[in-house]
């Protein structure tokens, strides 16, 4: 090898390349944590598993921090989407999932589904140190039930 110098740089950048992408969390690999319930078009079951198609915005809209919070804490009791009542157990995810990656997972189901055309005027994308301040609070599934806000 007479430039063992250049190999370095080029596996240096290569590196540095695939970090930045890597850092980037992908919101369609972490909705694989949650289709197996909400199903692969967020329709749900009715009945069993809430729809995210559509009443994802419609949670952002009343309170944006509501849905981080059930992502990172579960969400335990009786709740009504569509007219239909839900009354199961969501576990929290706070311990599989990174800050960004639930952030990542946010922007990805309200960018699709009817959910971007009912988010509120001037909707930001949610960021993770949103996430970490939600994460701060450490609530129950029961708690999370207590904050969810109501909808008309
Ligand atoms: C094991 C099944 C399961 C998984 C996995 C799951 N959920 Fe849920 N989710 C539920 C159930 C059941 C409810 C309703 C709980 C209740 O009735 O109190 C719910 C409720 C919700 C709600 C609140 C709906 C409302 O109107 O209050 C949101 C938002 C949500 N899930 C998003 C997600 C996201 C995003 C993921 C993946 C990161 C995910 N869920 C993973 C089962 C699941």
């Amino acid at each position: 090898m007479r430039k063992p110098w250049l190999l370095t740089a080029v596996i240096g950048l290569t590196c540095a390349l695939a970090g930045t992408a890597l850092a980037q969390a992908d919101g369609a690999a972490v909705y694989l944590r949650c289709f197996g319930c909400h199903t692969a078009t967020g329709a749900g079951i009715p009945g069993t598993f809430p729809p995210l198609a559509g009443h994802a915005a419609e949670l952002v809209k009343a309170d944006r921090s509501y849905p981080v919070k059930v992502i990172l804490y579960g969400l335990a009791g009786e709740i009504e989407v569509g007219g239909k009542k839900y009354n199961g157990k969501m576990p929290g995810l706070g311990d599989q999932l990174k800050d960004d990656e639930i952030s990542a997972v946010l922007n990805h189901i309200l960018s699709r589904w009817g959910n971007e055309k009912a988010l509120p005027k001037g909707h930001k994308e949610f960021t993770a140190a949103e996430v970490k301040a939600q994460r701060a609070k450490k609530l129950t599934g029961e708690q999370v039930l207590g904050a969810r806000p109501k909808l008309k």
